[in-house]
């Protein structure tokens, strides 16, 4: 890393990352949009034909990436979760969509999502049923492999339900093999550490990035910010050895962003886009982009966070340390500049008073930085050898700089 002058654990940490599956896909986290964590299992189109999963909740939700300006900071993928499949498959074995949600059949629908300039998705399991009940992929996978090639799908979410654990090695790899086999680039995205880690089990995440571009670690987030928190303390916690598998190509994956719906704050919101954007972490929207708070779509358009998010390096954040309840994160960006981030934790209602280093922050105080706070890029701090960054940060907030060495 010559040039680079961050030293400490930020820099040890960062360096020693493993080589990865090479489809030419991720090379920074992947971005778009998902129907789990707003629209769940609903396919009761009589009642909710607004919000169940179908062919027009994918095409509404396309038309608006691209009409109100997703598509342009970089959200690319649409993509549908569990309960879109029929109970059965076709006579030949292969899988079919309900047919009174999705009458015109996927093809059509990764179609209409192409046109749009998008990429499509779709999921599956890789045991006998996915969790929502559905056909599984298990004595299937080369069939699906090719039913998905022929669909036109661009990405595929792969669950764990109902399977095996001690197969989930041999399963995930025969996928991505398949997946391979067909010759089209589909993004493989992996639920395998996560079903295990939950169990006490370890994993084996250089397979993992050999096999996957991104697979999640951690349990489904929910609408709350105590389900927030939850994920990023367990990040902060494993800092280690998710920093080391992460990296253009593979990435550790959180779960979706669900900003825009019920139940996080302003502050919340904010700290789950930075963070998001911080562990490098695919910014997969799960939220109602058809009635969308101004504030909350504003962020998700930041672009100042997503080129943190999307940063060509693809280093993950490490947690440096905790002062006063507040986690400080640092993340290192291309052309030698670190972004930090400084989380409260309390809830106490009162912003917090911070006082840090360039020590505390892990960077070297030989030579001065730039620090410039990132949600803007309006303010600036020249902050030497002595010199402290201060600041104050609102309860489950977060003050999010980039460091530039001068
Ligand atoms: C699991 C996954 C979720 C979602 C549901 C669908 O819980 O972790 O992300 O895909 O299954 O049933």
């Amino acid at each position: 890393m010559k040039g680079f002058s961050i030293t400490g654990l930020c820099l040890v940490l960062l360096n020693t990352r493993i080589s990865a599956l090479d489809n030419g896909l991720a090379l920074t986290p992947p971005m778009g949009w998902l129907t789990w964590e707003r629209f769940r299992c609903n396919t009761d189109c009589e009642r909710d034909p607004e919000n169940c999963i179908s062919e027009r909740l994918i095409k509404e939700m396309a038309d608006i990436m691209v009409s109100d300006g997703y598509k342009d900071v970089g959200y690319e993928y649409v993509i549908i979760d569990d309960c879109w499949l029929a109970s059965e498959r076709d006579q030949d074995g292969r899988l079919v969509p309900d047919p009174k949600r999705f009458p015109s059949g996927i093809k059509k629908l990764a179609e209409y999502v192409h046109k749009k300039g998008l990429k499509f998705g779709i999921y599956e399991d890789f045991g006998k049923k996915t969790c929502g009940g559905f056909p599984g992929s298990e004595f299937y996978m080369e069939t699906d492999a090719k039913t998905f090639a022929d669909w036109g799908v661009d990405y595929l979410k792969f669950d764990g339900c109902y399977s095996n654990l001690n197969d989930f090695q041999a399963g995930y790899e025969a996928m991505g093999f398949f997946l391979n086999k067909t010759g089209r680039k589909i993004v493989y995205s992996c639920e395998w550490p996560f079903y295990k880690l939950v169990s006490g089990l370890s994993v084996d995440f250089a397979a993992v990035r050999n096999t996957c571009n991104m697979w999640r670690n951690y349990f489904d987030i929910q609408d709350s910010w105590s389900s927030v928190i939850d994920i990023i303390n367990f990040w902060g916690n494993n800092s280690k050895i998710f920093t080391k598998y992460a990296g253009p190509g593979g990435w550790n994956d959180p779960d979706m962003i669900i900003l825009g719906n019920f139940g996080l704050s302003y502050d919340e919101e904010r700290v789950h886009l930075a963070m998001w954007a911080m562990i490098a972490a695919p910014l997969i929207m799960s939220n109602d982009l058809r009635h969308m708070r101004n504030r909350s779509k504003a962020l998700l358009q930041n672009r100042n966070i997503i080129s943190v998010s999307q940063d060509k390096l693809g280093m993950q954040a490490i947690l440096l340390q905790k002062v006063n309840g507040i986690q400080i994160w640092c993340r290192k960006l291309s052309d030698n500049r670190t972004a930090l981030a400084f989380l409260n934790e309390n809830s106490d209602g009162m912003p917090r008073y911070l006082k840090v280093s360039l020590e505390d922050m892990k960077l070297s105080p030989t030579r001065p930085y730039n620090f410039t706070e990132a949600f803007e890029m309006k303010i600036h701090f020249i902050i030497a050898k002595e010199d402290h960054l201060e600041m104050y940060v609102n309860p489950h907030g977060v003050q999010l700089f980039i460091a530039k060495l001068m």
